[in-house]
């Protein structure tokens, strides 16, 4: 019997990608020398946001500041649980200056934001699921940022290590389907943090290499429909066979900085 997936409508917090480009390197994917076509990143991006909105979700936007290349990612500014907002502290300079605009956007929208002492790129790291929040470390949040975290939500937090620089971020690994389960690539993982997600969820959907190289894993899901890199074939039919209805966007110019849908996307659970 197949299971009918039930969607959950969300609030996404964005921004445009104005003044994208590539010019620096602080993961492996960028490239400085690689032309960067930021016509062709906007109309993706806005493609992402059409997506959204056609699957009845609510969308809204940060003013991007020119100077500041990967804002777009607005994943990285925070993580938002039960209305209490986590900020920023970005691990590279060129990036810091974006945890003030977002905290700005945060503070006219009605929230209080909470400052992390240690490295903490957001949702980048912290991807909250079950009553837990999976917590990365190893190129950018710090563990130390996992218990701040955690004393902030009251939500016990769960280390996870990852150790391949082409995914530095949890979101680049591991993506929360629904409040149950997980798709994620093991590869990308010390072998500790890899039986803690066995143990955690034995029935996750595990991506392959293809699939996180296609930066698959970083994707979105509703609870139903999950925003997906149309590359990531292994993974969407995977997706099909569980019941969920994978929703193709494309941001291939975003990924010349590393980012995909989810670094993209900040979601607000209020
Ligand atoms: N160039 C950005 C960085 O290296 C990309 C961030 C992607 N965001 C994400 N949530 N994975 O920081």
């Amino acid at each position: 019997m197949p299971v009918t997936r039930v969607r959950r409508p969300r609030r996404y917090l964005t921004c445009e990608p104005r003044f994208f480009d590539v010019r620096y390197a602080i993961n492996p994917w960028m490239r400085e020398d690689a032309p960067v076509d930021t016509a062709l990143a906007l109309t993706q991006w806005h493609g992402l946001l059409r997506a959204y909105r056609d699957h009845g979700h609510t969308v809204e936007t940060v003013a991007p500041v020119p100077g500041l290349p990967d804002m777009v990612f607005a994943a990285n500014a925070a993580l938002v649980l039960d209305g209490r907002v986590l900020g920023s502290r970005f691990h590279a300079v060129q990036r810091q200056p974006e945890s003030a605009a977002y905290e700005l956007w945060f503070k006219n929208a009605g929230f209080d934001v909470h400052e992390p002492q240690a490295v903490c790129e957001g949702e980048g790291d912290l991807v909250p699921v079950g009553g837990m929040i999976l917590a990365g470390t190893g190129f950018r949040t710090a563990i130390a940022a996992h218990a701040e975290a955690q004393e902030l939500f009251g939500v016990p937090t769960v280390g996870l290590r990852l150790t391949d620089p082409l995914f530095y971020h949890l979101d680049t690994a591991l993506f929360a389907l629904d409040e149950e389960n997980v798709a994620y690539y093991p590869e990308a993982f010390s072998p500790g943090s890899r039986a803690v997600l066995r143990r955690l969820f034995p029935d996750a959907v595990i991506a392959t290499g293809a699939d996180a190289m296609a930066f698959g894993l970083n994707s979105v899901s509703d609870g139903r429909h999950v925003f997906i890199a149309p590359e990531a074939s292994g993974l969407i039919a995977e997706l099909d066979r569980r019941g969920y209805v994978p929703v193709p966007v494309d941001l291939s110019e975003l990924r010349k900085a590393g980012g995909g849908i989810k670094c993209c996307t900040q979601e607000i659970r209020s």
